[in-house]
């Protein structure tokens, strides 16, 4: 049997997901209508002989308890937990601690992998060719723009024996366009090889403490933390690659990240394409009676949409949400309790929960055209923001034009605002 750990991090990691991770944990903000980590989930249903997913992070225990019941209820042939760590452990610190709940039940593959990501998430694939090379473990790579290669996890692989040569983390010169996609698939000797790294790293933390004290340096808690934090990175994978034990696997369906608040419009239109592409039944369709819909959108039933509003595409619509007459809507997501009122346009946007937005009113951001320029793109010679967020409960009154800006939580905008972050 399989097993997999998803990777959840803490309230501290998702400092450029701000503001919408003030609400709501990263892993939970929808995407293409579901929480980000419902697409991982999803994903790993459907791998042969999955039995158990553990997510790890230092959020309180209570976070993930109504989405893993309803995940539960989802899918019931698999059996989930949520391990929390009691400090930052790092990407491979909180696997290691855990690793006697992970090799319960005796699981010949683990998959891992970050929340921070969107994808197609090819995970028989990438499990059978594992299992065919049978090395220690197998990295998913995807193919990046040269120029932009250094911003990434880097692999040498070998095309012929799919043998990850080396790994090198945001290396400053370029040596492949292959990044990691922080999705892995490892055999149980991963243990070892991490108890192995983790020794490692307590020498070299030791060896350093001796040296600071020889300069009279004071110690200090978070030091004596650190000295468990694990990096898969840089103590693992550098590693398993040194010595010929990481494959690589090349996944040529969609990747992005989803670091940052505006990356998670991108990813919704990934993710609600993929579901138009599926034919999946939950998407929106033009009726005879209803709004006029182009392309892949997600309304949940609860909202009311206005039957001469136009939506898509690239568009998930939250509950109870309320669009009224004449209202446009393009590649956007629309959060819980929103009120969009008569002939106003939302266009490359987040709004976020209870917001309201009045008649003739604007939020407007900029088409993102490559996956390295989320957070930013050059309009008429000049940085802007690129997607327009608007935080939980912002009002914005009547006619006010919000244009590539960002904000924050229960604000009124009574005055028009242009690449601005609103404090
Ligand atoms: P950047 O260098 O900031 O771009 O990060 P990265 O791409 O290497 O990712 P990062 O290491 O920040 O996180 C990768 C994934 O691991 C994300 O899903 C995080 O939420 C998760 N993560 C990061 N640190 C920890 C940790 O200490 N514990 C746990 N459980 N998860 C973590």
């Amino acid at each position: 049997m399989n097993k997999a750990v998803i990777l959840v991090g803490g309230p501290s990691r998702a400092t450029r997901f701000r503001p919408l991770s003030m609400h709501l944990p990263q892993p939970l903000f929808p995407v293409g209508g579901k929480p980000i980590i419902w697409h991982q989930i999803k994903a790993l249903s459907m791998v042969k002989d999955l039995k158990e997913i553990i997510l790890i992070g230092f959020f309180e225990d209570f976070i993930f308890r109504p989405f893993l019941n309803r995940c539960q209820e989802e899918f019931p042939e698999i059996a989930f937990k949520y391990l929390r760590e009691y400090s930052q452990l790092g990407t491979a610190g909180g696997f290691f601690h855990f690793r006697d709940q992970i090799v319960r039940g005796n699981p010949k593959n683990i998959f891992m992998l970050y929340t921070d990501i969107c994808c197609s998430f090819p995970l028989n694939d990438l499990l059978a060719q594992h299992e065919r090379h049978g090395r220690l473990g197998t990295i998913m790579v995807t193919k990046v723009d040269r120029s932009s290669a250094h911003l990434y996890g880097c692999v040498v692989v070998d095309n012929e024996t799919k043998l990850a040569e080396h790994y090198v983390e945001k290396p400053e010169t370029y040596v492949s366009d292959l990044a990691s996609t922080g999705v892995f698939v490892f055999g149980q000797e991963i243990f070892r090889f991490m108890a192995t790294a983790l020794e490692k790293r307590v020498d070299e933390f030791e060896s350093e403490r001796a040296k600071e004290s020889a300069y009279g340096r004071s110690e200090d808690s978070d030091e004596v933390e650190d000295v468990n934090r694990l990096r898969l990175e840089q103590d693992v994978l550098r590693q398993m690659a040194a010595e010929k034990k990481l494959s690589a696997f090349l996944c040529t369906g969609f990747w992005r990240q989803i670091k940052s608040a505006a990356s998670a419009v991108p990813a919704n239109a990934l993710y609600l394409k993929k579901a138009l592409g599926d034919n999946e039944s939950f998407l929106a369709k033009t009726t005879g009676d209803g709004p006029e819909i182009t392309g892949a959108v997600y309304i949940h039933p609860t909202a009311q949409i206005h039957p001469t509003a136009v939506i898509g595409p690239n568009v998930s619509i939250h509950a109870r949400v309320v669009v009224g007459p004449g209202v446009r809507i393009n590649d956007s997501i629309v959060l819980d309790n929103v009120n969009i009122k008569d002939n106003a346009a939302v266009l490359h946007a987040i709004v976020g929960w209870d917001s309201r937005i009045g008649k003739w009113g604007r939020v407007e951001g900029s088409q993102i055209t490559s996956p390295d320029d989320i957070d930013e793109v050059t309009h008429l010679g000049v940085k802007v923001n690129s997607i327009c967020i608007l935080g939980e409960d912002v009002q914005v009154k009547d006619e006010v034009f919000i244009r590539n800006s960002i904000v924050l939580p229960h604000k009124e905008m009574s005055g028009n605002k242009h690449n601005e972050i609103i404090m």
